[in-house]
């Protein structure tokens, strides 16, 4: 066994700038109702990952672990011979995780880039995960202290247009309508162009206003976009109808009704991804609540409100089941570094869109 002091916080080990505590995507826990509980949370499941990884994960896993500061995609890409599936695994666990400290001990903060970048690492290496059941996500419209792009909404749409991808690669009613293996080859190619255009009008139009690097976009141009021939699809997105007749247009496959084609997109937003302000001063769910994550039952308890009123300037009113905006601080917090798309080795989104257009 490594020492253990060496693993569990390793943001605030290696940055040697950092005055404030971290935690995972949030560079400051003080603004959390529970500080002191999220950092001792987030610990206890930064343990549970570095043991899950150095335990169940082949030979070499320290090393690795220690040497990548425990992030997963640098340990993916780095070392891919202690297996990528068994990382995948234990960062699923570490980011369920994540998600049971941010509802407990920085519930005034569920809505904010930090929590919904943690959901969404949740969602890309969690096999089979339901996002529906993800709590706090995706943000509502107007949701006070939210994010300036709507994360969650995105990957919720990215994910709904991988599915309808195979749907549409094995719809039988198109299928028994082409003769030829030219014309199969021209729709199994329509299909992918349609998905393509769905996912570039998802970055473009869910948060038009940020950066689309900023929100994944240079990740699907590289394993999705790129590789599958986009370039190509100008008479494709012509010739074939993507909203009706390829489905993308329902609700169930991303709900897209513009299909952008390559030499057509829409002007790129400037901003970075921060959190707009307004506090939320109730835990949105109330003081308890559960999600379940497959079989898993995931009970949340509210911590103390302690913090809340200095985080929000105004009194706390009590632990209701309200969400109530104060709007009282509009701090930008976020920028830079916070988006982390989908990790390419990924097991849940993207590697099942892998898989499908592999
Ligand atoms: C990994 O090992 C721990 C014990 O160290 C065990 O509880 C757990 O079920 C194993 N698997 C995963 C995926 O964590
Ligand atoms: C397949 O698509 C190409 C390019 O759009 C087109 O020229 C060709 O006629 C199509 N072939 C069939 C069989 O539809
Ligand atoms: C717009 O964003 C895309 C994706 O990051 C990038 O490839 C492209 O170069 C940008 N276009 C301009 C004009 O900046
Ligand atoms: C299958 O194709 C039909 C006809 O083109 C379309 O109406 C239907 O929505 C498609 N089904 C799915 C699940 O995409
Ligand atoms: C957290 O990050 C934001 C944006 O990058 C920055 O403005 C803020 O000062 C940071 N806070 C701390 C305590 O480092």
């Amino acid at each position: 066994m490594p020492a253990l002091s060496r693993l569990v916080v390793p943001w605030a080990a290696f940055s040697s700038l950092a005055v404030a505590a971290t935690a995972g995507y949030f560079n400051d826990t003080s603004v959390c109702a529970d500080p002191k509980g999220m950092q001792k949370c987030y610990d206890k499941a930064e343990t549970s990952y570095a043991n899950c990884i150095t335990s169940n994960c082949s030979d070499g896993s320290e090393s690795c672990y220690d040497s990548c500061n425990g992030d997963t995609t640098c340990m993916a890409t780095q070392c891919p011979n202690i297996g990528v599936d068994c990382i995948n695994v234990c960062g699923c666990v570490r980011a369920t995780d994540r998600i049971d400290c941010t509802a407990s001990s920085c519930w005034n903060h569920v809505y904010s880039c930090e929590y919904q970048e943690t959901a969404q690492d949740a969602l890309n290496l969690c096999l089979n995960f339901d996002m529906d059941q993800i709590p706090f996500w995706p943000v509502p419209e107007n949701a006070a202290g939210r994010c300036s792009c709507n994360i969650g909404k995105l990957a919720r749409k990215e994910t709904l247009i991988s599915a309808q991808l195979t749907e549409c690669s094995n719809n039988k009613t198109n299928l028994d309508q082409l003769s030829g293996a030219k014309d199969m080859t021209n729709y199994t190619q329509a299909c992918t162009c349609c998905a393509q255009s769905a996912i570039v009008s998802a970055i473009w139009s869910v948060c038009p206003n940020t950066k689309p690097s900023k929100i994944g976009a240079d990740y699907w141009y590289d394993v999705f976009l790129g590789p599958h021939h986009w370039e190509e699809c100008g008479p494709y997105l012509e010739a074939y109808d993507c909203g009706s007749d390829l489905g993308y247009a329902a609700e169930s496959a991303g709900d897209t009704h513009t299909f952008y084609k390559p030499n057509n997109l829409p002007k790129n937003g400037t901003e970075t991804l921060y959190n707009t302000g307004g506090v939320l001063s109730t835990p949105v769910s109330g003081a308890t609540f559960t999600w379940t994550d497959g079989s898993l039952l995931h009970g949340i308890t509210a911590a103390s409100i302690n913090n809340v009123a200095s985080a929000t300037g105004t009194g706390a009113q009590g632990a209701t089941a309200t969400a109530t905006g104060t709007g009282a601080s509009a701090t930008k917090t976020g920028g830079a570094s916070i988006y982390s798309p989908p990790t390419w080795a990924g097991a849940g989104m993207a590697g099942a869109l892998a898989l499908i257009i592999a």
